[in-house]
């Protein structure tokens, strides 16, 4: 395949054998991200996502800052929220999947108290006494008062959202004055109705096939942080060290895409919400690489 424009090409790849584009239009037809379809997708990816991202239960990419992969990116986002939590915080994490952050986060601050909020939480053996996990829709979260909270955090998960501003409007009320909000998430480089044909497949393969909404552009995410009432303090784009991850992720996907027999056994035996994952780490390096899709770090107050 050309490199020049391997997106374009693998989507023309997909496109031409049988098995997998009849998942195409299945991943992107219909309401993706309904709260039962975000619970089927993690309930079925649980083990791939041990077992493909990390088997602590991290869920998340891994950010290499030196430009070569290794175990420890993984540790880059719960190390940076690690930085704004102090002796006795308050801390809540939206999306808390396996727990994996809390599990770190708690380890190293003893003395702060951690809630995770999760639409299905994994049990968790050996719950330390400083954390609590709440199964619930962080977009209504009546168990939290006002102005209590020292740091809110979501790591790959307001990417689900439809309603942005109704997350960060109870984040803002949630938050103490002063508090600090979290956020490592995708954005498009340009809102989708500006993008070419290739380019929205490709977008709505990756959003729907992970159960997402339609990945929005850093500009829309911005004005959803604002409209809530929150205060910009950092802005970074971690794309390009995130790209190592993706690229191992990619070469796992193309060895069962790109042969046919593997593909159609993946397309024929396997749930829709596996395949879908598959397709999104099939494109998620190129459309990291061709510049259509970041991976942003967004730290606002209240
Ligand atoms: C990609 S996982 C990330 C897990 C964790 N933040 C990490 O870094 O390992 C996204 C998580 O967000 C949760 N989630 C998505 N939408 C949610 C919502 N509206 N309310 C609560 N949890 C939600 C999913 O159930 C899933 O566990």
């Amino acid at each position: 395949m050309n490199s020049e424009s391997r997106l374009r090409e693998k989507i023309k790849y997909m496109e031409s054998v049988p098995s997998i584009n009849r998942k195409l239009d299945r991943i992107i037809s219909g309401d993706k991200n309904s709260v039962d379809n975000i619970r089927s997708y993690y309930k079925k990816n649980r083990a791939a996502y041990k077992r493909f991202h990390s088997d602590e239960g991290f869920m998340h990419f891994r950010v290499s800052k030196n430009g070569k992969l290794s175990d420890d990116d993984i540790y880059y986002q719960p190390n940076v929220i690690s930085e704004h939590i102090k002796s006795g915080a308050n801390v809540v994490e939206l999306g808390s999947g396996m727990g994996a952050n809390l599990l770190y986060l708690a380890k190293k601050h003893p003395d702060a108290s951690f809630t995770g909020v999760d639409l299905c939480p994994a049990p968790i053996k050996d719950m330390p006494s400083n954390v609590r996990i709440i199964e619930h829709d962080y977009g209504d979260m009546p168990m939290i008062a006002d102005d209590s909270v020292d740091v809110v955090y979501a790591v790959e998960t307001i990417v689900h959202c439809s309603d942005k501003e109704k997350v960060f409007g109870e984040v803002r009320r949630i938050l103490k004055p002063d508090g600090v909000l979290i956020v490592y998430d995708y954005a498009l480089q340009r809102v989708f109705d500006e993008l070419d044909e290739t380019q929205k497949k490709a977008v709505a393969l990756i959003s729907k096939g992970a159960a997402a909404a339609l990945i929005e552009s850093a500009a829309e995410w911005e004005r959803h942080f604002e409209a809530s009432g929150l205060i910009k303090s950092v802005v970074n784009d971690l794309s390009k060290d995130t790209m190592p991850d993706l690229k191992r992720l990619a070469s796992m996907a193309e060895r069962v895409l790109e042969r046919r027999i593997s593909a159609w056994f993946f397309c024929t035996f396997f749930p829709l919400n596996f395949v879908g994952n598959i397709i999104v780490g099939y494109l998620g390096y190129d459309s990291f690489r061709e510049g259509l899709i970041y991976n942003m770090e967004w730290i606002y107050r209240k």
